[in-house]
């Protein structure tokens, strides 16, 4: 049977957010009819009106009893604190929840999921999934197949992130910035037009901001290396979407440009956007409304041995969030339930 032809039961809660009207539109395009939607926000935005295939949703408030309508899966994308509250009561109704917060992302029983790399790590799941980090899932598309390959030995990160990652208020800042408006800022603490903020968040590990070790644990937590040494800078850029992220890599073994070059073209997820004398290479307008992974500036590092530069974008609300999120219920339709 087509799996799309049974009606299924999808919550959108966070649906009038950055991420949530991108997995609208992400649904939108992929032409998923056979879905039944319900769209969830907070009280704020209840009551709004979206059009969504051709047709209007009102949405509705998210309550301890949304989940009283069979849903067959919800997915996440209004924070970790509405997570942890309803998440969990979802998952008691039977329903599968993918969640994008960071609520449930590190949790031993909860598996989390690309579903280019590991998506066998989904099959004991109990009903909560988490979507990763952004800035992690475009890394590991790109690390898997050069891992299977060479065997990684390190990674250093330093990231390039777009203000739409900090939701609707972080994109009006940039916005308000531009247009040289009095408004007080809305999510930053320093001014985003005109500056690279060194600070995602104001948690701190070590020194490290949460947004660091996210990337650092997730990422040994996705392709399974526990104690993979990682470190990572993570700074917020004025752009309004898709995160670049220069990824320096060491190797156990050896390897050519050519050879790393035709592993990433032969991977899923991945466009090669390499030709550096015709000033060819991901930027952020080529990449944005896209759902693969760009890469470039494919080069080795000539301080270290077996050792690796790489440029990698993605657009972070679609395959660092939405897309991903759609991609891992697509799949686990395929899965036999029985
Ligand atoms: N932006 C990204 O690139 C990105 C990437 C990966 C993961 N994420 C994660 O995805 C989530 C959403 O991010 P975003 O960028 O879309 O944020 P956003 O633009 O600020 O939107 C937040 C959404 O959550 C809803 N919400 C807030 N509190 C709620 C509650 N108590 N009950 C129900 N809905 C509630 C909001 O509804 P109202 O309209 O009513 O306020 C809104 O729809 C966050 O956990 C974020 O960390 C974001």
């Amino acid at each position: 049977m087509n799996i799309y032809m049974k009606n299924h039961k999808l919550a959108i809660v966070g649906a009038t957010g950055l991420v949530g009207r991108t997995v609208l539109k992400v649904l939108e395009e992929k032409k998923i009819k056979n879905f039944e939607y319900t769209l969830f926000s907070s009280n704020k935005s209840a009551g709004t009106t979206l059009n969504f295939m051709n047709k209007d949703y009102v949405v509705k408030e998210l309550t301890n009893d949304s989940f009283d309508e069979n849903f067959d899966f919800a997915i996440f994308s209004a924070g970790s604190e509405t997570a942890k509250l309803y998440a969990p009561i979802a998952a008691s109704k039977n329903c599968i929840v993918v969640d994008n917060s960071s609520a449930f992302r590190m949790d031993d029983d909860v598996p989390l999921i690309v579903p280019e790399v590991n998506f066998n790590d989904i099959l004991n799941h109990k009903n909560i999934i988490a979507n990763p980090n952004c800035s992690t899932i475009q890394a590991v598309v790109v690390l898997k197949p050069l891992d299977d390959k060479y065997k990684i030995k390190r990674i250093v990160y330093s990231t390039y992130q777009a203000v739409s990652g900090a939701g609707k208020l972080g994109l009006e800042d940039l916005e308000n910035g531009r247009n040289h408006s009095p408004e007080p800022l809305l999510k930053f603490s320093h001014p985003i037009y005109d500056n690279c903020l060194p600070q995602i968040d104001i948690f701190l590990i070590n020194g490290y901001t949460k947004e660091e070790m996210k990337m650092v644990n997730e990422t040994r937590k996705i392709l399974g290396h526990p104690t993979l040494p990682i470190t990572s800078t993570c700074v917020r850029v004025p752009v309004s979407n898709c995160h670049g992220e220069s990824i320096n890599i060491e190797f156990e073994n050896d390897f050519s440009i050519a050879d790393v070059t035709n592993v990433l073209k032969s991977s899923p997820g991945i466009v090669v956007l390499d030709d550096i004398k015709n000033e060819s290479y991901p930027i952020n307008s080529i990449v944005n409304g896209h759902d693969e992974v760009f890469v470039g500036r494919i080069r080795k590092d000539f301080s270290k041995k077996n050792s690796l530069n790489l440029w990698v974008v993605a657009d972070n609300l679609r395959k660092g969030a939405a897309t991903n999120a759609i991609q891992i219920v697509e799949k686990l339709m395929t899965l036999d339930k029985n």
